[in-house]
């Protein structure tokens, strides 16, 4: 995992005070159905449940299990973003991740998608941990680099798409911050996106620069990128690129 130390609470809130009117349409893996239908089968915990959602933003993953689960908590810092997600949960928590204002051993899943790159996420895993109870499970999705031969240029991708992105994973993080977390039974899993580059570039929070910046990286992408992403540059000026996202599910112990 490489961390950036400098970026603050304030930072991430500011950035995604201005992204939130065009979030939900910001990428296509936000909405994708079939990555929402993966985890929905996948995790499918039982109708009694009690379920965290971790910076549950505007509520697109906890959308998918109100209703099904006991009772849904979503946790967020940013307000617009909660605001927006208030009908897809039970409860809505102004706070922080790494400081979870609830009991131990208090819920059976709790779940983050794309929120531990903006925190200390050791210390929010951490968090997810103390609060489920054993035999109870954690699962994190993140994008990811696929490993050594692209993490450089996709890091650099990343920071420019995101200046308030304090950690850039690869896989194998995921896996790492919930065995040292005291999970046990962790299971790493591939989920590909397929992303159009100028929408996901023109998320609202960043400009032109930075913009042309992420398609300059794409279009002198390396071998070694290009060998897992698998970049297309359309003849209508769209780049296409395949995006890793590295889902990790963990069961705690006592
Ligand atoms: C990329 S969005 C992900 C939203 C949602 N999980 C999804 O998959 O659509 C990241 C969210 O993390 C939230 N966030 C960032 N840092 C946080 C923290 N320390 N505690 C709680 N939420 C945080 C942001 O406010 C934002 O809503």
């Amino acid at each position: 995992m490489q961390t950036i130390t400098t970026i603050t609470a304030t930072d991430v809130v500011a950035h995604f005070t201005t992204r939130t009117a065009r979030y939900d349409d910001s990428s296509r893996w936000c909405t994708d159905r079939r990555m929402l239908d993966w985890l929905s089968n996948h995790l499918s915990p039982p109708p009694d449940a009690v379920m965290l959602d971790v910076a549950c933003g505007t509520g697109l993953v906890s959308k998918e299990f109100k209703g099904k689960v006991g009772k849904l908590i979503g946790v967020d810092l940013t307000e617009s973003m909660f605001t927006r997600g208030r009908s897809h949960v039970d409860d809505l928590v102004h706070g922080s991740a790494e400081c979870l204002p609830f009991r131990d051993n208090g819920f059976d899943l709790a779940m983050e998608r794309q929120g531990i790159q903006f925190m200390d996420a050791a210390a929010a895993v951490s968090e997810m941990v103390r609060t489920v109870k054993p035999g109870g499970r954690v699962c994190l999705i993140q994008l990811c680099a696929y490993g050594e031969e692209d993490r450089d240029e996709y890091f650099k991708i990343l920071r420019l798409r995101n200046p308030a992105r304090r950690n850039f994973f690869v896989r194998e993080d995921l896996t790492t911050l919930l065995s040292d977390s005291g999970c046990v039974d962790v299971e790493l899993y591939d989920y590909i996106s397929e992303e159009d580059v100028g929408r996901w570039a023109d998320n609202g929070a960043i400009g032109a620069d930075n913009q042309d910046g992420i398609k300059a990286v794409y279009r002198c992408a390396t071998e070694g990128f290009n060998r897992y992403h698998a970049v297309r540059l359309e003849d209508d000026g769209r780049i296409i690129d395949r995006m890793l996202f590295g889902i990790a599910v963990g069961t705690v112990t006592t």
